[in-house]
């Protein structure tokens, strides 16, 4: 099943624009996600502290930056699979962040010699997708009971989805260790698991170019890799739960969404 192909927009593509800030932003309100090429990862920063509040993360060093890179150690902790060479299924950066991380940028400052692409998918596709196919697994999911996401020794209830007051959606995505379901969710967890397999687009990054994506939209992920390869990544904290940088809208359909949901009416069928 391949939706993409009849999708006019293609972040995808091999080509990448020099990065511009306008472009950014208006391909983060349209699509939430965008792609680039840059020559200085100052101009990247500069542009990225315009679209909100640029964050340390706890593995950045207190930099705005962190870098990405295999340290070499057999054993690597809870939560830090992203300083190893093995791969990272599609996820949702720092799901329990109150107020939700608005964008996440990946900067290729490295690519590795053998495998190392990088994983995306459109949350809002798989959203729909449950929506038209499994109705009562996508209820599941957006169930604050259900799904508990752990940060350091705390639980918290979170749904894989939650719904805006304005006909928002926020997902909230993760496979790892840091993420627990109830007996109850298990099955919706699998079926949301095998559709985004199916939805997950591989890209080869190449040197100096990067993405940047609405991270309560898209999920980011990456193959695991042989030889060395460095990322560097920002993340851009939202205003507010309400930010209008957040989530994605089902009820405005673009011309983009209406053509991928009568792709799917046509599986459906
Ligand atoms: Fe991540």
């Amino acid at each position: 099943m391949e939706f993409r192909q009849e999708v006019k927009f293609d972040p995808f593509s091999e080509k990448a624009e020099k990065f511009d800030a306008q472009a950014m932003k208006e391909d983060l309100k349209a699509n939430g996600i965008y792609r680039f090429e840059f020559d200085s990862t100052s101009e990247v920063e500069d542009g990225l502290s315009r679209m909100g509040q640029l964050v340390n993360h706890p593995d950045s060093d207190g930099r705005l930056a962190t870098q990405l890179e295999a340290t070499g150690k057999r054993d690597y902790g809870r939560g830090q699979r992203g300083f190893s060479n093995c791969s990272l299924p599609p996820h949702t950066d720092q799901a329990l962040r109150s107020p939700p991380l608005a964008y996440l940028a990946l900067l290729c400052i490295q690519p590795a010699q053998v495998g190392g692409e990088s994983l995306f998918v459109d949350s809002k596709l798989v959203y729909r997708r449950l929506s038209i196919e499994y109705p009562k697994f996508l209820e599941v999911l957006s169930n604050p009971e259900i799904i508990a996401h752990r940060f350091e020794d705390q639980f918290s209830s979170v749904p894989v989805f939650t719904a805006l007051e304005d006909d928002r959606i926020i997902a909230r995505v993760r496979f790892d260790e840091l993420c627990y379901s109830s007996i109850a969710g298990i099955d919706a967890i699998q079926k949301l698991r095998e559709i985004v397999e199916e939805y997950t687009v591989r890209i080869s990054v190449k040197q100096n170019q990067g993405f940047v994506v609405s991270n309560s939209r898209w999920l980011h992920g990456r193959s695991d890799f042989v030889g060395e390869r460095k990322y560097l990544r920002y993340l851009v904290a939202a205003n507010n739960q309400n930010d209008p940088n957040l989530g994605f809208s089902i009820s405005n359909d673009s011309n983009r969404d209406i053509a991928v949901k009568e792709q799917i009416a046509e599986i459906v069928r």
